[in-house]
């Protein structure tokens, strides 16, 4: 991970050319990978270090677009980061005064919505950019403002930034409307120094939930909870220093089980949570697919046929929506017809079309899609749309006969660590081509 003034490199890289990625298909995957740090709890983790005190040291830190960017935000407001090693940085953001984070740096992202919760938290004000991220339909604050809210802060958008103000920020009851990801974390962070008690009701139970409790918890936080539905947070006056290890990504776990069944592969997916998968492992067992956990790794094979299923996405501990796209490809590959629901967002089936022109025979009629299984893709030009929209495609061309080409793969580098390096690691035919001068291109082209 790079951290000075061009911190960002990695992010920007595509001005410097079109990036994509060729595959040529019908390898089977074998071998072991080891999966990265969860991005969904490390862009939580990270905002969250300017409510501490001290400085922060933090483990297992995936080495992503998302994250190089929230770092990047990071360090122009005035923190001080170290590299330590690839994974590991050494963050005091002690030195962080102004709380306003501009549209430039925000619009990139989702999670930078948690620079408001983290910025009220410490300073009892915040100026952020609405944030941007992966197009998946309408992505409402309503929610988080509510908590900010309930807490005592007064909040507006003005000129497309959230401005959140409080004199003072007072423990309270704060029942969300529906479960959210977001807003849970952003009422834990906003809620970890307030005065007296906030009870979160109808909380969010994912890991990164409670993988963020844990390391406001390490810093000294009051926080119990965490991974049910109801968090209770005791605020405190001060946060100290800590030293902590991201939980592994569930998500790009699950990607990679799924690439390996989709190649009728044999892999071992090491550094895991076998408990976070369990939902995923449920679906690709009735699919056909052998799944054997070990403490900290699980091993996917395929000896049989694939056949149909149904999924329905929801909220943890449900099947996770950014496993939706991948299992959707999955099925393709499966005999009979499969049924997927989509129970999060309006619109995250965009990259069927991609799909289909890969010979994928489904149809979606809202948030339902109707597969019908074909047995064989075959490789073709495609784009991926968005993060798990890119890693359904990487999949379907690693199954496919003969050569994919992935556009717009700045979404899948967005969250997912080296994809392409661990790919080759296990067999696949995949390598990332720049076309030069990409930025001239574009700006012919557009
Ligand atoms: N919602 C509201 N109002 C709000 C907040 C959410 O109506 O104030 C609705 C949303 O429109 C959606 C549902 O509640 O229908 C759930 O949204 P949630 O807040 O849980 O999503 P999020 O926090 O914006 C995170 C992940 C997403 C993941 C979802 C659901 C991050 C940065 N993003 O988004 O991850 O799909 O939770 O698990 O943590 C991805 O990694 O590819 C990704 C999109």
């Amino acid at each position: 991970m790079v951290v000075s003034a061009d911190l960002t490199a990695k992010h920007y890289k595509g001005d410097e050319g079109l990036e994509k990625f060729v595959i040529k298909g019908g390898r089977r995957l074998t071998g072991e990978v080891e999966i990265s740090g969860a991005k969904n709890a490390a862009v939580a983790i990270l905002p969250a270090v300017i409510l501490s005190d001290e400085p922060c040291v933090l483990e297992n830190v995936p080495d992503i677009s998302d994250v190089s960017i929230i770092i990047r935000i990071l360090y122009e407001m005035g923190a001080d980061i170290k590299t330590i090693d690839k994974t590991t940085l050494r963050i005091d953001a002690t030195g962080i005064k102004d709380a306003v984070v501009p549209y430039e740096m925000a619009r990139h992202l989702r999670a930078s919505y948690y620079f408001i919760g983290a910025l009220l938290g410490k300073f009892h004000k915040a100026r952020v950019a609405l944030p941007g991220g992966c197009d998946l339909g309408a992505r409402p604050m309503d929610q988080h403002i509510k908590a900010f809210q309930a807490l005592g802060a007064e909040c507006g958008i003005d000129h497309g930034m959230v401005d959140a103000t409080a004199d003072m920020l007072l423990g309270s009851q704060i029942y969300l409307d529906m479960v959210t990801v977001g807003a849970t974390i952003n009422a834990m962070l906003a809620a970890v120094r307030a005065k007296g008690l906030t009870i979160i009701e109808n909380a969010a139970k994912e890991p990164h939930i409670v993988d963020l409790a844990n390391f406001l918890n390490s810093m000294g936080a009051d926080i119990m909870g965490a991974g049910t539905d109801v968090i209770k947070i005791k605020g405190v006056e001060y946060l100290g220093g800590t030293t902590y290890s991201i939980i592994p990504d569930q998500i790009e776990a699950g990607t990679f089980m799924i690439a390996a069944a989709a190649t009728r592969g044999d892999v071992l997916i090491k550094n895991v949570i076998p408990k976070h998968l369990e939902s995923i492992t449920a679906k690709l067992e009735k699919i056909g697919v052998n799944v054997e956990e070990f403490d900290d790794s699980i091993r996917i094979s395929v000896d049989g046929p694939l056949v149909k299923t149904s999924v329905k996405t929801m909220p943890h501990p449900g099947f996770p929506t950014d496993m939706q796209p991948q299992i959707t490809t999955l099925l393709c590959l499966a005999e009979g017809t499969s049924i997927v629901t989509e129970g999060i967002w309006d619109n995250r089936f965009r990259y069927v079309n991609e799909l289909r022109r890969m010979g994928a025979d489904i149809s979606v009629d809202g948030r339902v899609a109707v597969i019908n299984g074909v047995g064989q893709l075959q490789g073709a030009p495609v784009k991926a749309t968005d993060l798990r929209a890119g890693a359904a495609l990487m999949i379907a061309g690693l199954a496919a006969s003969g050569i994919t080409e992935i556009e717009d793969i700045y979404h899948i580098e967005r969250g997912y660590e080296d994809l392409d390096v661990k790919l080759r690691g296990l067999g696949a035919d995949v390598v990332k081509k720049t076309t030069p001068g990409g930025t001239e291109v574009r700006k012919a082209i557009s």
